[in-house]
């Protein structure tokens, strides 16, 4: 393990004033985006797509790292460019999922556990001859009353995480480790508070034991807030207090970053929470930043619809929420500069 090397790329992952665009979605997930707004997922529609995102002009001026899936790490843009390509010319770091996705956890009555490490060691072997240098794990668990997730659950997704992130040090790739307490359900924040607490205790004492590199690493968690269904919702300052409150609690503070995902957040609500979060002034020990799937491209998704003569303002909106999110980085987001006019 070149130690070195992997906080070299920790670090650049966190740069100021950069985050991390997720468009590592899965065949089943991609559909799922494509059926909304009435695209048909074939491969070259997901090549397309990926293709204008990818080379919107200025995207490495916000976007640090891209994750992208199985397929699209072979895919080439128009000119014959591989993707990984294309990505180191914008100045950006290309990344690659890993997992095979949650899976029916034996006996756990409907809880799931991630798979995909038979094999792992040589498939990351693979992606970084292809030209990944960082990798994502996604475990997923859910609030459901008082007894869901099972502590088997935690610990089964939080053994699984730090097996992967052992093996992506040990092939000289940074690992994302990514624990989803899902923002689904009628819980209270408190209940999300305690829940991410606990799961993060779990995450963090494997990855110890495991003996991970917390310098080589980057966390990507759940903000804590409200179920999306809770009677109660609170302000973007209460959820940002209460996410670093969390954190300071249970991540370590030789992890270089923190990356939150979106989790089915509004695009500005997830704009706005991390700006909260940055603008509190606190003296923290990691980067507050951002590794977003819908929320960096919903408004792109849309925008697109499938046309090659959209491909422009597809970009402009994609362009737009990378910059808005760059600004909640230093909490100087602002919602009035959402009406900016936006350039590409
Ligand atoms: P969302 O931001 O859409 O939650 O996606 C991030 C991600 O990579 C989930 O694994």
């Amino acid at each position: 393990m070149d130690k070195h090397k992997l906080h070299e790329t920790a670090k650049a992952l966190v740069a100021e004033g950069k985050g991390i665009l997720a468009a590592d979605e899965s065949s089943g997930t991609i559909k799922k985006r494509f059926d909304a707004i009435g695209v048909e997922s074939t491969e070259e529609n997901r090549r397309a797509y990926r293709d204008l995102l990818f080379t919107t002009e200025g995207a490495g001026d916000y976007i640090s790292g891209v994750i992208l899936f199985d397929e699209t790490i072979r895919q080439s843009a128009e000119d014959g460019t591989p993707f990984p390509k294309v990505l180191e010319q914008q100045g950006i770091i290309p990344g690659i999922k890993v997992d095979q996705g949650a899976k029916p956890l034996a006996l756990a009555g409907g809880e799931t556990v991630t798979e995909g490490l038979d094999g792992l060691r040589e498939r990351l072997e693979e992606y970084r001859g292809l030209g990944a240098r960082f990798a994502k794990w996604r475990a997923v668990l859910s609030i459901d009353g008082d007894h869901i997730p099972s502590d088997y659950a935690i610990w089964t997704n939080a053994h699984a995480l730090a097996r992967y992130a052992a093996l992506s040090q040990d092939e000289d790739i940074v690992p994302i480790v990514e624990p989803e307490v899902l923002m689904d359900g009628t819980h209270t924040i408190d209940r999300a508070y305690s829940v991410t607490s606990r799961t993060l205790q779990a995450v963090f004492t494997e990855l110890y034991d495991q003996r991970v590199d917390f310098e080589g690493m980057l966390l990507k968690p759940n903000m804590v807030l409200p179920g999306y269904d809770a009677a109660e919702q609170v302000s973007h300052e209460e959820i940002a207090q209460t996410t670093i409150t969390c954190f300071k609690r249970t991540v370590p503070a030789a992890v270089p970053g923190v990356v939150f995902l979106s989790g089915g957040q509004s695009d500005e609500d997830a704009t706005a929470r991390l700006n909260a979060m940055n603008a509190l002034g606190a003296d923290l020990p990691w980067q507050l930043s951002f590794s977003y799937g819908r929320a960096l491209q919903a408004a792109a998704q849309k925008a697109w619809g499938g046309s090659a003569e959209n491909r422009d303002a597809a970009q402009r909106a994609f362009y737009h929420r990378a910059k808005m999110n760059s600004a909640a980085r230093t909490g100087s987001y602002a919602p009035e500069m959402e009406r900016e006019a936006v350039t590409a």
